[in-house]
């Protein structure tokens, strides 16, 4: 690696981003039939008059329509925005060389020269920690995205990944997982804490949970899709966490359970990047910044989710 300065910083400088997973995918979020590419680009108009710009996309979503409705959104509007973009790690392209050619294509469908990060969307036993990180440096090298990141690593591996990178004196500027109000794991894995402590920004995917945080579903209105059977035992637990992220949004001057649920994420030092299917779901998430919960509303919220998910009390 030729000595090129990986700037991670601006990372952190954002509080709040946009997932671009339910544009194009018909399976999971039934595109096209709850939502259209009109519905999904005022989404995206919304985001960035409210000044969000972060946009979490992958060549997986939707089959590259996500990457494509993304890249025609921002030409069409000529708006700046920071896109970041994953890498598949499919068994039959693991070559360190696989990584550049993936982004090209990536970039193709953006009608973009780059990104502003490229992740590994998800670990893979084929895929060796230093194959990867080769892999990711090239596409730095290249020219092609700004900084690299993973997903779904877990603390062991992301540790792995910083190093190997940073051999090659590359950054590990993002681990993007899940982490929401109902999924804990990251701090209790000590994953958040390692982030802190190495710099690198903690993306939380699934912020609202998929939609059960903004308190619009419960077992007698069920989610459509793969979601029903997912949260069906959940959503039969949830009320007395709804009411506790209620009566704190009464004492913010009346902010949604689901701007709550976003807050809660961002005093916790993460980045969320909640998905909107439309203007409304983008304006409402929206809403989560220019205002703080206090600590003892996060303690408040962290002790309910404790025993919602009956863990014992941190
Ligand atoms: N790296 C990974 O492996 C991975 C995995 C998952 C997600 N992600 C990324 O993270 C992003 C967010 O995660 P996610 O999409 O799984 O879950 P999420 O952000 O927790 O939930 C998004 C869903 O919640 C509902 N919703 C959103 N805003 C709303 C609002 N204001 N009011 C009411 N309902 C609202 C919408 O679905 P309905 O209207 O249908 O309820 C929307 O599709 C994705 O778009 C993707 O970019 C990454």
């Amino acid at each position: 690696m030729n000595d090129i300065a990986v700037e991670t910083r601006f990372l952190h400088a954002i509080e709040l981003g946009l997932g671009a997973w339910q544009w194009g995918d018909r399976i999971w979020w039934q595109y096209g039939r709850t939502h259209t590419e009109e519905d999904v680009r005022a989404a995206f108009d919304v985001s960035i008059a409210e000044g969000i710009r972060f946009i979490d996309t992958a060549e997986v979503y939707g089959s590259g329509n996500s990457e494509r409705l993304l890249g025609k959104f921002i030409r069409e509007s000529e708006q700046p925005a920071v896109i970041a973009t994953k890498f598949f790690p499919f068994p039959w392209r693991l070559t360190k060389n696989a990584f550049p050619r993936a982004l090209k294509h990536s970039l193709e469908r953006l009608g973009a020269e780059s990104v502003d990060l490229y992740q590994v969307h998800s670990p893979s036993p084929l895929l060796s920690i230093d194959r990867m990180a080769e892999g990711l440096a090239l596409c730095v090298e290249e020219g092609l995205t700004r900084t690299v990141g993973v997903s779904n690593f877990d603390p062991t591996q992301t540790l792995s990944a910083y190093s190997a990178l940073a051999r090659l004196k590359v950054p590990l500027a993002a681990n993007q997982v899940h982490y929401s109000l109902l999924n804990r794991s990251v701090e209790k894995n000590g994953l958040l804490a390692r982030c802190h402590e190495l710099g690198i920004r903690l993306i939380a995917y699934s912020p609202l949970e998929m939609g059960m945080l903004t308190g619009k579903y419960s077992p007698r209105q069920a989610p459509s899709g793969p979601r029903a059977a997912q949260y069906a035992s959940l959503l039969h637990r949830l009320a007395p966490l709804l009411k506790v992220m209620t009566d704190i949004g009464q004492d913010h001057g009346g902010k949604s359970n689901g701007q709550v649920a976003l807050n809660w994420v961002i005093c916790k030092g993460a980045l969320p990047i909640p998905g909107a299917k439309n203007a409304e779901q983008a304006e409402q998430n929206a809403g989560a910044l220019g205002w703080r919960l206090t600590e003892e509303d996060v303690t408040r919220l962290d002790e309910a989710s404790d025993q919602l998910l009956g863990l014992p009390k941190t």
